[in-house]
């Protein structure tokens, strides 16, 4: 087995994603040899384009419910980084098998083509959903027993489970984390994505479902990605589970109002859905204990309101803080 730090070769499902590309620079700058395995469903070409070509890069068009095409493009691979998912929470409460298939099916084609190439570490991409309205708030990995109110939060709390027993049985280690929401350049969904479209759409009025106190966590794609490096060489369980955000949360007016500003608008009519939920199986309230991930020396590198604000200059085109037009 390759050290921690050695370069090798990494399976990255998922990889043409929002985080996935960003985590796939990252690997290629340390010197990896990388795969990307993903079906575009809402990954993009675009965020690798940059990438398509070199030696030490591949891409692979595929579905991971496509058991031989994933078999046969995982041999050879010493480590997977299993990010592909649907994504479309809302999405998934009305096609009711976008889940199951794209997260929990999925996920098991993934453990078992690992176990077919005796392959043994995993970083795996759960998600803060699985908390459903937190039993505890903050919520500490700990937290139970895990109601998910959203199809996507059950699914990935199906995928922990799989994980936990291919690790158990199979000798797969992982590394698995509950991210709360990741943002950054390349975003193309989330509430901060949301209203910049609406408000290009239509600059006077910004329609915000639910009743805008919504409050989460919102912290920077590349601190996402820096805390699973930090875990991951920092702790050797045979299987392991990490909250991933920042101790702070943001209001969705508050979005409203940074995004405003940002787009240099003035007099825009906000109009609010009502309700507490944005849709079904929205989570409005959230807070990630992370505890476990500071003991390890990470922390998010900026406050939620700033994430919030550097995601949207960063959409926008705009440099991440500071007076500058662009
Ligand atoms: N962005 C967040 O705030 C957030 C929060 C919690 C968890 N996550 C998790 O992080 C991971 C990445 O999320 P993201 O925000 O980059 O979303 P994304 O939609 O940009 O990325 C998901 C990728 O998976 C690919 N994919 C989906 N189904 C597939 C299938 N059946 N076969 C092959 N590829 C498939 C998509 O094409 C896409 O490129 C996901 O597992 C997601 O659940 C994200």
């Amino acid at each position: 087995m390759t050290s921690k730090h050695e370069p090798t070769k990494q399976f990255v499902t998922g990889g043409a994603g929002f985080i996935g590309s960003h985590l796939v620079e990252r690997l290629l700058a340390e010197g990896n040899t990388v795969t990307v395995y993903d079906n575009l469903s809402t990954g993009q070409t675009e965020r690798i384009k940059g990438l398509l070509g070199k030696d030490e890069f591949t891409f692979v068009e595929a579905d991971l419910l496509d058991n031989a095409t994933l078999k046969s493009a995982m041999s050879g691979h010493d480590f997977v980084w299993h990010l592909g998912a649907n994504t479309d929470i809302l999405g998934g409460g009305q096609d009711v098998d976008l889940d199951i298939k794209n997260c929990t099916l999925a996920t098991h084609n993934v453990l078992e083509a690992m176990r077919t190439h005796g392959i043994s570490r995993l970083i795996f991409s759960s998600t803060s959903a699985l908390y459903g309205d937190p039993p505890v708030y903050p919520a500490p990995e700990n937290a139970g027993p895990l109601r998910p109110i959203s199809l996507y939060g059950a699914a990935k709390l199906a995928c922990e489970g799989l994980v936990s027993a291919y690790c158990h049985l199979f000798g797969v280690q992982a590394w698995m984390f509950r991210f709360a929401n990741v943002v950054g350049a390349r975003m193309d969904h989330g509430v901060i994505f949301d209203f910049i479209q609406k408000l290009k759409r239509n600059p006077s009025e910004l329609e915000i479902w639910a009743d805008g106190q919504g409050q989460k966590p919102f912290f920077l794609v590349e601190d996402c990605i820096e805390g699973m490096f930090c875990a991951y060489r920092n702790t050797d369980d045979w299987c392991d589970v990490f909250n991933l955000g920042t101790g702070t949360t943001t209001r969705i007016d508050n979005i409203a109002e940074i995004v405003i500003e940002e787009m240099g608008l003035t007099d825009v009519d906000i109009k609010y859905t009502g309700g507490r939920r944005g849709f079904p199986g929205d989570v409005p309230k959230l807070l990630l204990d992370l505890t476990k991930m500071k003991r390890l020396g990470w922390q998010a590198s900026h406050t939620s309101d700033e994430a919030v604000r550097i995601a949207a200059r960063r959409l926008l085109g705009k440099s991440d803080l500071g007076s500058d037009n662009g």
